[in-house]
Order: structure tokens, then sequence, then C-alpha cells
């Protein structure tokens, strides 16, 4: 079976390669989840936010929720910003585990911004509507050293990433 751990930033596409390759690999019968952070930000990890600790105990108790699903022999697809590279290693000495890095400029994300969360990050300090810590802007992302599959999506067509997903899963299925 296999885990994805997706890292990347917020709007780096992850949300939408998770539920195209999902439905590719639902049209050849497995069993797909997609445990998707903004999802169980409102529910499980409610009471967390964007602190370094928060951050870490969100990606723990997805990690749960995954872990439960690979039991069932079914393919999970994490979607999460997972900003840390010790942590995303942790994760890794699972041999079901795979990390796939979603890269895409920061300059690109700024120009799509379809929560308009960049913008709100990029607000003056004294702005009520400013996010602080956002990931990318104010809050630090570590790119991965060792990822085990990199889509460059604001270089690469949505189709072929998917595509490229995809063949990955199938081939690294155990
Ligand atoms: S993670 O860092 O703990 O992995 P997670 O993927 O669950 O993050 O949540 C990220 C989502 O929360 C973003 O896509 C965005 O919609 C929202 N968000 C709100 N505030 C922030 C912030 N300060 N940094 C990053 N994302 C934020």
């Amino acid at each position: 079976m296999i885990l994805i751990q997706f890292t990347g930033l917020s709007g780096a596409g992850k949300t939408t390669l998770a539920q195209n390759v999902r439905h590719l690999l639902l049209d050849k019968s497995y069993k797909v989840e997609i445990v998707d952070g903004d999802v169980y930000r409102k529910t499980i990890c409610r009471d967390l936010g964007f602190s370094r600790e928060d951050r870490c105990e969100n990606i723990r108790r997805l990690f749960n929720v995954a872990q439960n699903f690979v039991r069932e022999d079914t393919i999970v697809l994490m979607s999460v910003i997972n900003p840390y590279e010790s942590l995303r290693n942790e994760l890794r000495t699972y041999e079901f585990v795979r990390t796939v890095y979603l890269d895409c400029s920061i300059s690109n994300l700024i120009k799509r911004d379809p929560k308009g969360l960049y913008k709100q990050a990029l607000l003056p300090d004294n702005d009520p509507n400013k996010i602080s810590h956002f990931t990318g802007i104010s809050d630090v992302f570590e790119i991965p050293s060792n990822a085990d599959l990199v889509l460059k999506t604001d270089v690469e067509t949505e189709i072929f990433s998917t595509n490229r997903l995809y063949s990955f899963i199938i081939s690294n299925l155990s």
C-alpha cells in the first residue's frame, strides 16, 4: 500500500492533483482517500493554529487518520503544506510513505492566489485582515532535499502533473 505525503505551499495544487488522481484510481477500482488539511482543520484539528508546534500536531493527527486507511488497504493522499523537513523525514521512516513535493514559485502563487490568502498575508502589519505567519511569506517552508517525486506545477500542465503522480503511485504500490 502507499501513503503519499504531499508537501508544498498553499495554492501549489495539492488538493487539485489529489482529486484528479483519486478519480483515475477509483476508475481502476482502487480504494483511495484524501486526507486534506483544509478539511480536518475544521474538525479534529479545529483547535490548532499555525505555530510550529500546532502544525506538527496537525500533521501527526492527520498521519494517524491516514495510517488507519492504509491498514484497510486504501491508497492515501495526505494533502497538507507539511513545511518541516524533520517531521517529513520522521514520516518517511514508514516503508509505505512516499514524499511528493509540489514545487511552484512564490511569484506565481501570488499571481494565482485563488483564495486571496497571499493578498491578505502581504497586507501592512497594522491591517486587521492581515494573516500573519503565512507559509512562504512570513513563515518557513523548508524545501525537501530528498522528495521521491517533484511536480513543478507552475511549469507542467495539470494533466501532465496528474499523469506523473498517477504513474508514480501505480509503480510504487506494494
Ligand atoms: S500545515 O502547515 O499544518 O501542513 P495545512 O495544510 O493543514 O498546514 O493548512 C494549510 C491551509 O490553511 C492553507 O491552504 C490555507 O488555506 C490555510 N491557512 C490559514 N492560515 C495559514 C497560515 N498562516 N499559513 C499557511 N496556511 C494557512
